[in-house]
């Protein structure tokens, strides 16, 4: 997908953070974009900056991913307006640390439906037409904890999640293939956003070593800008002396400069 001008993104979570950033992005690149989040303010709100940056058109709809009929619903505006997708960044995510033993069941239930099915059932409803017209490129952004094995302490359930889904994009990697349709997993160290900032011993120290989210946009614009016949699997950038191993795997961290 090497020419991005005139094609349709949907881009869930995107009123902020990561999915904002790239929204931002692929707007500035010509690209229609659909982008989702729960909150409708949120979102009216980065729909009209992304409107005055750009001359693309850009609709918000508000979505809770972890609802399937809220996922029917996105995607069906989305097609309403441009007939087709053509890129689907799967972003939406949410994050929470807890000893195992202290997690509310409500947390691991929103966890699973957001980050695991959310993802799953967006894609299942896309692919179709995709595979009618053998195009589409469909990022997915996972995480760089998911390199960590066994999976870090207190991030038990997001991170296994994570796992998860990234076993389930490398298979159906393959079984896109075939179709000419392109999974891409991107796997970020911790960067500096809101989903961050609420978690403990990670981001209070030094928080000039966490990545920008331009760092994790530039990943997607790789991986839509290979040739057509090529296709990055994964994608992964840790931070160098990153904060976010402290509570979970032991280092010994440089003073920064
Ligand atoms: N930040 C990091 O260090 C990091 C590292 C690795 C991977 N990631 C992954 O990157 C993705 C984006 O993270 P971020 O750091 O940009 O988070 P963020 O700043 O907290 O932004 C999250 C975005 O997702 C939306 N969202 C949350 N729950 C949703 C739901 N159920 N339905 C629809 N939208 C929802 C939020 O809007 P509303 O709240 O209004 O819905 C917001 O737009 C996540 O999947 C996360 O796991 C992040």
């Amino acid at each position: 997908m090497v020419n991005l001008k005139g094609k349709t993104a949907i881009i869930t979570g995107a009123s902020r953070g990561i999915g904002k950033a790239i929204a931002e992005k692929l707007a500035e690149n010509g690209v229609n974009v659909v982008i989702a989040a729960r909150s409708k303010e949120s979102l009216d709100k980065t729909v009209d900056e992304i409107k005055k940056k750009s001359k693309v058109k850009v609709i918000g709809v508000p979505t809770d991913v972890s609802k399937l009929e809220d996922l029917k619903n996105l995607y069906n505006a989305a097609v309403k307006e441009f007939k087709t997708v053509d890129i689907l960044i799967n972003n939406a995510g949410v994050s929470s640390q807890y000893p195992f033993d202290k997690q509310p069941l409500e947390d691991i239930e929103n966890l699973a439906h957001t980050n695991y099915l959310g993802y799953v059932r967006l894609i299942r409803l896309v692919i179709p037409e995709m595979i009618a017209r053998r195009e589409g490129a469909i990022i997915n952004m996972v995480s760089g904890s998911t390199l960590c094995d066994p999976v870090p302490k207190t991030f038990v359930t997001y991170s296994s999640l994570k796992v998860g889904l990234r076993a389930f994009l490398k298979g159906l990697f393959w079984e896109m293939r075939d179709y000419g349709i392109k999974i891409t997993s991107i796997l970020p160290g911790v960067v500096d956003t809101d989903l961050t900032g609420k978690l403990q011993n990670i981001t209070q120290e030094q928080t000039d070593r966490l990545m920008s989210t331009s760092t994790v946009v530039d990943m997607v614009m790789f991986a839509l800008s290979v040739p057509d016949n090529a296709c990055p699997l994964e994608l992964a950038v840790i931070n160098q002396q990153t904060p976010w191993t402290k509570p979970v795997i032991d280092y010994e961290q440089k003073q920064a400069k």
